[in-house]
């Protein structure tokens, strides 16, 4: 989609109230849950990547670091009214840039099973079984960057 702006936030930023409401509204909502029961540590620790559309947050991500050439994308979200128009995948094919940039060799994740796919068009694989999470199914997923 045209007119992505892609920043990196902190907790601190004024968009972080924005991130946060996509995260609960797309991400623990729908489970039945809430964003504030999550332990919210690693938002002061990970990369918070955005997508603003006309002035507003419509994806966001985070990157955490495992170790030397590892980073894991987690907290994947884009806005309801915006899904299936490519925010997602440039959001990504940003992270992956990020992170290879600064010299790690693999991107890691745990795909809702429900996801599967929008990771495979981006060619992701998956390793090993199925594994529950949130109280639904994922996989890990690697990318070599
Ligand atoms: C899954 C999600 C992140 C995808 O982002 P998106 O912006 O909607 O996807 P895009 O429009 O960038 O799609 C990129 C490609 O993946 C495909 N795709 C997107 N979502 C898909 C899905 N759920 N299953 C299979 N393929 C999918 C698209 O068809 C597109 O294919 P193309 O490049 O051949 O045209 C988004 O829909 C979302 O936030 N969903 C709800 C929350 C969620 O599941 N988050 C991920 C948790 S692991």
């Amino acid at each position: 989609m045209e007119n992505l702006e892609i920043i990196t936030i902190t907790p601190s930023s004024p968009e972080y109230a924005e991130v946060f409401g996509l995260r609960d509204e797309i991400l623990r909502k729908p489970l039945g849950m809430s964003l504030k029961n999550d332990d919210l540590s690693r938002d002061h620790t990970d990369i918070i990547l955005v997508g603003k559309h006309n002035g507003s947050v419509i994806v966001c991500l985070m990157l955490h670091h495992l170790d030397d050439t590892q980073m894991q994308l987690r907290q994947m979200a884009v806005h309801s009214q915006w899904q299936g128009k490519g925010a997602g995948k440039q959001l990504v094919q940003a992270a992956e840039k990020l992170a290879a940039d600064r010299g790690y060799k693999t991107m890691v994740l745990h795909a809702r099973k429900t996801a599967l796919g929008f990771y495979a068009a981006m060619n992701y694989g998956t390793s090993g079984s199925e594994f529950e999470e949130v109280g639904i199914p994922h996989y890990i997923m690697l990318k070599d960057l």
